[in-house]
């Protein structure tokens, strides 16, 4: 949603924008908290009848077309309302990219190519802040590093990293790529969870973190306020990876916001599917069309019209033929045997329920980015409250990772 002239935030325009975030999110809660995927018919489908029906009527090409820009589409209203409420809500600006000097060819070998780009771009909106929010560090310490490779890229040719990381075989793959670009480069394991990150934080004066999850960006956003730490550049992921059943607000207008948050509300800005190949999606498709098609069948033979959740099943169980595969799952939920059906029918029902389910789903997907910018937009304020100077903007398109919010923070 970035465009031309949409500001980057700071100062006041970020609680201004979390306040009309927050009752936007707070008006609309009846339409987007409820999930197609688990009920068959929603709430709101008596308020909007019209919207309901045109919606269901349209086919799983239609959905799949307009997944990722719904706000574009001219269905009944109030769908259009909200779409540019939601729209004028998200706009926000692109950090201006600084043009850093070239990193060494041979330094991309081995990583995708949609990941090199996205570090690029971070270091690039890292280093071209307006208000240089992060200048000339020299000592960077990448948070969750995976290979290491963004803390390398930024440090690239002679500043200082270390990278923490749990998974000693990424640590032992990081030094490996580290000793031929970058020998002065530290690779630590290390629970960034656990106090053994205080000592890391203490030694850096610039914390970076691309697509930490969860628990360990919000971790790490107490640990700076908390630490001497100078500077923060934070991308955040999968804002459900949660301890916690609830999100736990970091600002004071977090924690007064109406808004209570459970993991399933936490992974709705999780649903853009930008990043999926063919394949991925046409097994995603399968297995969700099974599953309706086997609610529908499990309402059936339970007599009961309340949906069962499924545990998630690896790709090959969608190897077995429909049939048995219904009735490997009626097995697994320990349901009575499985009379014979007319297979193909239900089969066909369930793709027809995947095609509204996915029409319907446009509706939510509206209130994916404003749920998502009001999260970080949370962590911006704290950070503020903290003493922080804060700018909040996208690093890149959204097609190189719809998790492209980049939030900067200087120790005032
Ligand atoms: C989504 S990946 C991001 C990796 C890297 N920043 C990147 O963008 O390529 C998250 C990384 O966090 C690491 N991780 C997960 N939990 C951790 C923990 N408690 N302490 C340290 N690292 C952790 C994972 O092993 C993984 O490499």
């Amino acid at each position: 949603m970035g465009g031309l002239n949409a500001p980057i935030l700071s100062g006041a325009a970020l609680a201004e924008r979390f306040s009309a975030l927050d009752a936007f999110l707070c008006a609309q809660q009846s339409i987007w908290r409820e999930k197609p995927f688990t009920r068959q018919q929603l709430n709101w489908e008596t308020d909007y009848p019209e919207l309901a029906a045109w919606l269901r009527t349209r086919s799983l090409a239609d959905a799949e077309a307009c997944h990722n820009s719904a706000h574009t589409l001219t269905a009944p209203q109030p769908f259009m309302d909200w779409a540019q409420q939601a729209e004028q809500l998200c706009s926000l600006g692109a950090f201006h990219a600084t043009d850093l000097a070239e990193r060494p060819l041979r330094m991309q070998s081995g990583i995708a190519q949609r990941k090199w780009q996205q570090i690029a771009a971070f270091a690039g909106a890292v280093q071209g802040s307006a208000q240089q929010l992060l200048r000339q560090p020299q000592h960077w310490l990448d948070w969750c590093a995976g290979k290491g490779h963004l803390g390398r890229y930024l440090a690239w040719p002679d500043a200082q990293l270390e990278s923490l990381e749990f998974d000693a075989q990424l640590i032992s793959s990081a030094q490996a790529i580290s000793e031929k670009y970058l020998p002065q480069a530290q690779h630590t394991l290390c629970d960034v969870m656990s106090p053994a990150s205080v000592a890391p934080l203490l030694r850096s004066d610039t914390v970076v973190a691309l697509h930490a999850c969860g628990d360990l960006h919000t971790h790490l956003l107490r640990q700076v306020s908390a630490q001497p730490t100078a500077a923060l550049a934070l991308a955040p992921c999968c804002y459900n990876r949660t301890q916690a059943e609830c999100y736990q607000p970091l600002s004071n207008a977090g924690r007064a916001s109406q808004l209570q948050l459970d993991r399933d509300d936490l992974s709705l800005p999780l649903t853009a599917t930008v990043t999926a190949t063919t394949r991925e999606r046409r097994l995603r498709d399968q297995s969700m069309a099974w599953r309706l098609a086997f609610d529908i069948l499990q309402r059936r033979l339970r007599g009961l019209d309340e949906y069962l959740p499924t545990p998630s099943l690896s790709a090959t169980w969608f190897n077995k033929s429909f049939a048995q595969w219904c009735q490997d799952v009626a097995a697994l939920k320990e349901l009575p045997q499985v009379p014979e059906q007319d297979w193909a029918q239900l089969e066909a029902q369930g793709w027809q329920r995947l095609a509204q389910v996915r029409n319907l789903e446009l509706v939510r997907g509206l209130f994916r980015r404003p749920l998502e910018l009001w999260l970080v937009l949370d962590q911006a304020l704290f950070l503020q409250e903290q003493g922080f100077i804060v700018e909040l903007g996208e690093f890149c398109a959204a097609e190189l990772t719809p998790r492209n919010l980049l939030l900067l923070a200087q120790r005032g």
